[in-house]
Formats: structure tokens, C-alpha cells, sequence
């Protein structure tokens, strides 16, 4: 089976395919596949890690220097003819937040976190990291996840999807951020508690946000974070650059060979299977 993220990969469906050999996920997350169950079946499961590390790294700062500087709001100034109505330049108009030299702290150092770090050395900026494991990463401090909350103008996710970080970042976790603060989100939907989200940029507890994953994919036509105008949305795109996603296309079909073959794949998420 070669699946996408999009595809609920559970125990049901798994019982109903007694001769599946091997899953091929075009995805470096597996939260949507039940991988206790693979195992248990002795179905090796491989995933894309690593080929799409720089290209999300890329995303999540898209959408933090979107979020900061209020880019989609002045794109649609320019756009719907509202430039056009007023002075040529006012001192006031959409102004945002700076970028250069505040402080970013990011939940979850694992490649990708790394790679978000790794472009802030650009722009000044003092790092802050948690791990739910401790890990020492040179260039990013280590902090407990109430420092890192309480101390940074800029938040970025970068946790997988599991049930200890389902919910990581509720209402409590935002009141503990700073006033006028920008949380960023490319890692899973389910990590923000999307009420307690909405709620902090209707008050302007937080300055504004952005988010490219979301507790229901593709979001609710319904849903109240379609229409903020302080929220940049992208639709799941942290992987997507034309070299990235083949790269991903030419792991996942390698995975796919491997595991066919009876060989170790090169990325096998469950890799208790092999033992
Ligand atoms: C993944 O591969 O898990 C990403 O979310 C896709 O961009």
C-alpha cells in the first residue's frame, strides 16, 4: 500500500487486507496510520523523513513573516482597490510587529525545529527551545515549556502528533504567552486548541498567527478561522515545493521496493517489526 497522509491507515482497514505486505506512506508523519496494529501484522511501515526537513523549515517562516508584517491583509488592500482610495503612504497604516531581533521559541527540536533555528541566526534572534526529551542543540537554549511560553514574541510547533501533544497548547498555555505574541503552526492539527486560539486573537491576547494545519482537513467551510483577519491560513503546504514532493515520491516508492523485497526499508517507522 502506498498511502497519503490524508488516509486513515486503522485496525479495521488493516483486518480487512489479510495479504498487505508492506505500507509506503508519502508523508514523513504516520499519525494516520495505526503502527501497534502494522507491527502486530508484521507490516513494516516506511515514511519520508529528512527530504522535506528545509522545505517546511521554509513554510513556517513564509507564514511567520506573513503573520508579523500582515501580508495577506496588505495583499488584499493592494488587490480590492483600498490603496487606491487612500493617501499614497500614512504613517499608521497595517503596521505589524518586527521580525529582526525578538525572541522565538520552539516547542519540539527535532530536525525541522532545528531548520526553523537555524534561519533565525539571520534575522538576530535569541532562540529558546523545548523538547519533550531534553535535547542540547547548539544555538537554541534550553527551556522548560513555561519559559518558553512566558518569553517569546514568536511560537512555532514542531512536535508530531501523538496523544501527548494532542491539546499541548490550550487555553491555559496561551494565557501564559506574551500579550501581542505570534504562534505559529506547521506541525500537526490537534497540538492548538483551535477555540482557545481563536479566542486569544479575537481579544488580541495574541498579535496574530499562522496556521497550516488544522484539527479538520480541508477545514469546515463553518469554521470562525476562515474569516480572522490577524490568522494567515495555508492549506497543509509545509512540504510542498516541486523538489520536495518528488523527493518524497522517490522515498516512498523506494520504501515501497524495499519492503516488497523483504529488505529493511530505508525509513521504516516501526522498526520493531524487523526484530
Ligand atoms: C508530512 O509529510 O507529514 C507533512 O505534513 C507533509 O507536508
Amino acid at each position: 500500500m502506498l498511502c497519503l497522509l490524508s488516509e486513515t491507515i486503522d485496525s479495521e482497514l488493516l483486518e480487512a487486507l489479510p495479504n498487505l505486505r508492506v505500507i509506503s506512506s508519502y508523508s514523513v508523519g504516520t499519525d494516520h496510520i495505526d503502527l501497534e496494529a502494522a507491527s502486530l501484522r508484521g507490516i513494516p511501515v516506511g515514511h519520508t523523513p529528512g527530504v522535506l526537513t528545509e522545505t517546511t523549515a521554509d513554510l513556517t517562516w513564509a507564514l511567520l513573516l506573513a503573520a508579523a508584517r500582515r501580508i495577506p491583509e496588505a495583499h488584499a488592500f493592494v488587490q480590492d482597490g483600498s490603496w487606491s482610495r487612500k493617501p499614497s503612504w500614512e504613517p499608521d497604516l497595517l503596521l505589524g510587529r518586527d521580525v529582526h531581533g525578538a525572541t522565538l521559541g520552539l516547542i519540539g527540536l527535532g530536525a525541522i525545529g532545528q531548520g526553523v533555528a537555524r534561519r533565525a541566526m539571520g534575522f538576530g534572534r535569541r532562540v529558546l527551545g523545548w523538547n519533550r526529551s531534553p535535547r542540547e542543540v547548539p544555538g537554541i537554549e534550553r527551556a522548560s515549556l513555561g519559559e518558553v511560553l512566558h518569553e517569546s514574541d514568536f511560537l512555532s510547533l514542531h512536535v508530531a502528533r501523538s496523544p501527548e501533544t494532542v491539546g499541548l497548547i490550550g487555553r491555559a498555555e496561551i494565557e501564559a504567552m506574551r500579550d501581542g505574541a505570534i504562534l505559529i503552526n506547521t506541525a500537526r492539527g490537534g497540538i492548538v486548541d483551535e477555540g482557545a486560539l481563536l479566542a486569544a486573537l479575537k481579544t488580541g491576547k495574541l498579535a496574530a498567527a499562522g496556521l497550516d494545519v488544522f484539527d479538520r482537513e480541508p477545514i469546515d467551510l463553518q469554521s470562525p478561522l476562515r474569516s480572522l483577519s490577524n490568522l494567515v491560513l495555508a492549506p497543509h503546504l509545509g512540504s510542498a515545493s516541486v523538489a520536495t514532493r518528488a523527493a518524497m515520491a522517490e522515498l516512498a516508492v523506494e520504501n515501497l521496493r524495499l519492503g516488497l523485497a523483504g529488505r529493511p526499508m530505508t525509513h521504516c517507522a516501526n522498526p520493531d517489526v524487523y526484530a
